[in-house]
């Protein structure tokens, strides 16, 4: 039996697998996200570990005697989030998240002043990463920075919690912005730019490694084993590519989750920073990836339901309503600013072109049809930089949404796979990296899923809605000038 927990942002999951992969159980529990200001994001560490914890008994009660044969677990989460612990490796603050905008000041700065961000980091700096978060924390509360210990991401706060040892790995450790991405290490002088020291970051592994062993205690909480490995686990990006058997170079992914994400492996560290791609280490040794991330891909329609009051179901009934290849709406999906290309945390979101006869529905495919632009924009950039992956599978909760789907195949046209199972994502690649940190083989475990369809560009719907990503494009340019 192999473990892998997933640290979202709106959860935690826990799924079982055994040694086929088949799935035995999973488990999930809901998180709060405490948003105190425009563009702030945090979360509680603890929150975190009682959600894992809450899981755990939840398998326990229904599974007891797969859990007592778990060989080892893995980890994977919510990327870039800033968990500041102190000499007691208590949490100095809540962790500031991946979607919190404070710092955009910080990171414009550590990207003028230190070109090594983007020659050895890989990325133009932006908010949603690690470091400029700290430079926020060092200029902001200096107190409590100066009694930072050690720094580490939700999924390896939550190692520390099952082993007390402070390690991340690869993927994960390229979104602090600290690493030379092509050697793999940390790098003192990007450390050093923002006051910190290799003292205060974890040790590295790769993600299909073991890192360290689960605590006697917890095994025996959990009717464990004493032997249990934790693998280093991935960032839930690199995670999911694992679950979906994603590791060739040429390989890739749209995820549509929360954030949106377009991901393709790389057989070398291939740096775009500035045309706003991510270049990040992938979580098997020597491969890494290029990644275009939206901020809001899934939660544009969670935004959306909350400012209605209608349900998923009512808000797609009410779509149905509308026509297809109609033009509706344009809307900006910039609700929490944007990475992947604008990189502009004061980016807005916005409807425009809305005419008397539009009604809900209209604001949902308005919703629907700006993600995917905002998506192509994205993948566009990839491909430019020599990223362009020769086949992608969909991910995520807004995976399962054929319409979704459709439009964005058609205005990337590309297709687009969308695996048979729901539960293939960042929590089962994260047991995949449990299974390869036990000694089993790549090419055993991580094999591509089974496909339930394949979604081909449909060049109807792509001439229908060139004329309206052209024109979202050039208002995005305008309205640029006035946000902030
Ligand atoms: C990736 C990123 C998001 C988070 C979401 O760079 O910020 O995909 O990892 O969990």
């Amino acid at each position: 039996m192999y473990l892998g927990i997933d640290i979202g942002t709106s959860g935690v999951k826990s799924v079982l697998i055994d040694e086929s992969q088949s799935l035995i159980a999973t488990e999930t529990a809901p998180l709060d996200i405490i948003r105190t200001q425009s563009g702030y994001s945090e979360q509680h560490p603890q929150w975190w570990w009682e959600a894992v914890q809450k899981t755990m008994a939840a398998l326990q009660k229904t599974h007891s005697k797969e859990l007592s044969g778990v060989k080892s677990i893995g980890l994977s989460g919510q990327m870039h989030g800033l968990v500041a612990l102190d000499q007691s490796d208590m949490p100095l603050r809540p962790a500031i998240l991946w979607n919190d905008t404070r710092c955009a000041h910080e990171a414009s700065l550590l990207d003028a002043q230190n070109p090594a961000f983007r020659e050895i980091g890989g990325n133009a700096v932006m908010p949603g990463f690690t470091a400029p978060k700290a430079l926020w924390m060092r200029s902001h509360e200096p107190d409590l920075f100066q009694q930072i210990q050690t720094i580490l991401l939700p999924k390896d706060y939550i190692r520390f919690c099952l082993t007390g040892a402070k390690v991340s790995d690869m993927s994960d450790a390229s979104g602090t912005l600290w690493m030379d991405i092509e050697r793999r290490d940390w790098s003192e002088e990007l450390l050093t730019a923002c006051g910190l020291t290799k003292a205060q970051m974890p040790a590295l592994v790769e993600g299909s490694d073991q890192s360290a062993m689960l605590s006697k205690d917890i095994a025996q909480q959990w009717g464990m084993a004493n032997d249990v490995v934790i693998a280093g686990g991935a960032g839930d990006n690199a995670a999911s590519a694992i679950g979906l058997g994603v590791i060739t170079p040429g390989h890739g992914l749209i995820s549509l989750g929360t954030s949106g994400v377009v991901f393709s492996v790389t057989d070398q560290f291939s740096p775009a920073a500035d045309s706003g791609a991510h270049a990040f280490c992938h979580a098997m040794p020597e491969t890494w990836h290029q990644m275009g991330v939206i901020l809001s891909a899934s939660d544009s329609i969670s935004w959306l339901m909350e400012t209605t009051g209608l349900s998923i179901d009512d808000l797609a009934q009410k779509m149905a309503a509308t026509h297809a290849l109609e033009t509706a709406p344009i809307f900006h999906p910039y609700l929490s600013g944007e990475r992947t290309p604008h990189n502009n945390a004061d980016a807005c979101g916005a409807f425009f072109d809305i005419k008397r006869h539009h009604h809900q529905g209209d604001l949902m495919r308005a919703v629907m049809q700006g993600v995917s632009f905002a998506i192509a924009d994205a993948y566009d950039v990839l491909t430019d930089e020599g990223g362009s992956p020769s086949s992608i599978l969909a991910t995520g909760g807004g995976s399962q949404n054929i319409t979704w789907i459709q439009y964005i195949a058609s205005i990337i046209g590309a297709p687009i796979s969308i695996p048979k199972h729901m539960e293939i994502g960042a929590a089962m690649g994260a047991a995949r990296l449990a299974m390869l940190a036990s000694g089993q083989k790549i090419d055993a475990v991580c094999r591509p899923p089974a496909i339930a369809q394949t979604i081909q560009p449909n060049p109807e719907m792509a001439a229908a809605l060139a004329p309206a990503r052209q024109k979202s494009q050039d208002l995005y340019q305008t309205l640029a000038a006035f946000s902030n």
